[in-house]
């Protein structure tokens, strides 16, 4: 039986992604994976690349891999750490080709936005984990965290925006997408794509 739990011997250590699939080739992360939909239907569509889950629930965590193993999908793992602290202290710089940050808490208090995942000081961890060309891919149904994400990014100057068409390629909805479409709200959505710094 596969077993999609990724635990690394050591927190302190920088990984590359054949520390994690045992392998090189397209890395995707999904950050705060949730309950997993969208990671397990892009990892069944896409066998040919490697998709990590990151989440810090241990609940979802568990239900997300035995889900993966009874599918029996081993290019998906599901790793419980802390989004942050995974891009700016776990991961080899240069080596995701898609970053999925999907639906995530807005934080919609003034008092709490220091608690939203994008930053100043974050995009420039994000800029250096991506590989060349890389993809950010953020959707919320929060028009507040949507208008604070173009606005940083843009301050950034690390990203340009790319089209990103309903049927433009495959991407399912993700689990909270759904339940948000069934209360009738927007969905916004932008794609990112990292400029090399001069
Ligand atoms: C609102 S849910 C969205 C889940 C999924 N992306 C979706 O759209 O269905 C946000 C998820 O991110 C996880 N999460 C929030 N902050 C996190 C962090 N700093 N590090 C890791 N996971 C986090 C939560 O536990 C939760 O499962």
């Amino acid at each position: 039986m596969i077993n999609p739990a990724f635990i690394p011997d050591d927190f302190f250590k920088v990984l590359a992604p054949s520390d994690i699939f045992g392998a090189d080739g397209p890395f995707e992360v999904d950050l705060g994976c949730g309950d997993g939909g969208f990671l397990l239907q892009m990892a069944a569509h896409y066998p040919e690349r490697r998709f990590l889950g990151i989440e810090r629930l241990l609940g979802r965590v568990r239900g997300v891999c035995s889900r993966a193993a009874v599918r029996g999908l081993d290019n998906v793992k599901v790793f419980r750490v802390e989004s942050r602290y995974f891009l700016e202290w776990m991961m080899q710089p240069g080596c995701i080709s898609r970053l999925h940050y999907l639906c995530p808490d807005p934080w919609p208090k003034e008092r709490h936005h220091k608690n939203r995942l994008v930053q100043e000081d974050f995009l420039p961890v994000l800029h250096r984990s991506l590989s060349d060309g890389g993809e950010f891919l953020f959707k919320t149904d929060h028009e507040g965290y949507f208008l604070w994400v173009l606005d940083h990014v843009a301050r950034s100057g690390l990203f340009s925006r790319a089209s990103w068409d309903e049927d433009e390629f495959f991407y399912p909805r993700t689990d909270f997408q759904l339940q948000w479409e069934a209360m009738r709200k927007p969905i916004y959505r932008a794609r990112f794509i990292k400029l090399q710094k001069v």
